[in-house]
């Protein structure tokens, strides 16, 4: 039986982080045995709400590539390329937002949350950022194209983006009953299971926030911000017994990055007060550090041949630009363009 294909993106944000490794990057790497898998870098998602500030743009998406091959991501297995190389997506997109009425987009409740954070970041008030781009509006629209384009049953996302997904299945079935194909079918979401990492400081880990660990940070910078998360604030001395339930991040990545083992000595110890946080975090910073060492080893191998990486990357844009238009003669002999 043919292999299902599946679609998924991230926008290039540039260098990844251990929220992006544990929520995302994993799961994906497992899928990729089961599924055909077309993993891409949203370039034209970013310019939706960074369209003023390219400047990193080019070192952005090589970075998201490079840390994607690191963690086990495979082109021999998956096809990896640049939205903004295939130029399909963008075809398709303008003929799928005939169909989309404006209402279905407006309330979109995630585009509605990515307008207010846009709106209270824009401290400088720049004069740049509208309320809200044409482009921006699109973006489910946009997120749509990408999916169906290559024929998507299956999409791996976090819950935040089931409301664009929920409009791309209406995008396809409208698209069908209109031009009165079966062309499109509607793609299913597969929700991450693993819960997103907080950063250092307890808050939503994102680069943004400075609260993150970078898959690329070196290890002195790894122990240096492992020692900076939160603990259990009401622990005073290290001979307190201590509650791992409340240490509100150390704990956590113990739970995400260490065998279970470790994780049931850290807590016994913790909870009998023979473990001060200090040497807790010291420990986690070592655990971490080598559990990233091979992925970290295997980048700087990648950095050190660019142009390497960047054929796989450019076979991967024509590979994604074949199943594209594949897709694309059929649309256009429905829509008689
Ligand atoms: N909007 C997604 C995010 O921010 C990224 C994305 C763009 C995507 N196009 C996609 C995800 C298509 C899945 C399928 O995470
Ligand atoms: Fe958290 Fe470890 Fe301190 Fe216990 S000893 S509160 S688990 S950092």
């Amino acid at each position: 039986m043919e292999k299902i294909n599946l679609v998924s993106g991230m926008r290039s944000t540039g260098k990844l982080h251990l929220g992006h490794y544990m929520g995302v990057i994993t799961n994906w790497v497992k899928l990729q045995d089961e599924y055909n898998c077309f993993y891409f870098v949203a370039d034209w998602h970013a310019l939706t709400t960074k369209f003023d500030k390219t400047e990193t743009l080019r070192q952005d998406k090589l970075d998201v590539v490079l840390d994607w091959l690191a963690c086990g991501l495979n082109p021999d297995k998956s096809t990896i390329y640049f939205q903004s190389k295939v130029l399909q997506i963008a075809e398709l997109h303008i003929l799928l937002s005939m169909v989309t009425p404006n209402n279905w987009v407006e309330r979109d409740p995630t585009l509605k949350d990515m307008v207010k954070i846009l709106k209270s970041k824009n401290e400088d008030n720049s004069e740049n950022m509208p309320q809200m781009s044409y482009g921006l509006l699109g973006y489910p629209v946009l997120m749509s194209a990408d999916i169906m384009v290559m024929n998507g049953g299956i999409v791996p996302v976090g819950v935040d983006q089931l409301a664009h997904l929920e409009i791309t299945r209406d995008i396809a079935r409208r698209f069908n009953n209109i031009y009165k194909t079966e062309l499109f079918n509607e793609p299913k979401p597969k929700l991450t299971e693993i819960p997103l990492l907080l950063g250092v400081d307890g808050q939503k880990m994102g680069k943004s926030f400075h609260n993150d660990i970078k898959i690329s940070d070196d290890e002195a910078a790894t122990s240096k911000k492992i020692m900076q998360c939160i603990t259990d604030r009401s622990r005073a001395r290290k001979d307190d017994p201590g509650h791992p339930d409340k240490c509100e991040v150390a704990f956590k990545y113990y739970q995400a990055f260490a065998d279970s083992e470790t994780v049931n000595q850290v807590e016994n110890e913790c909870k009998a007060g023979k473990r001060g946080c200090a040497d807790c975090k010291r420990q986690l910073g070592c655990i971490i550090n080598n559990k990233f060492a091979p992925i970290r080893e295997k980048r700087q191998e990648l950095q050190k041949d660019i142009d390497k990486v960047y054929d796989i990357i450019n076979d991967g844009n024509k590979k994604a630009a074949l199943e594209a238009e594949k897709t694309m003669k059929l649309v256009r002999d429905a829509v008689n363009i």
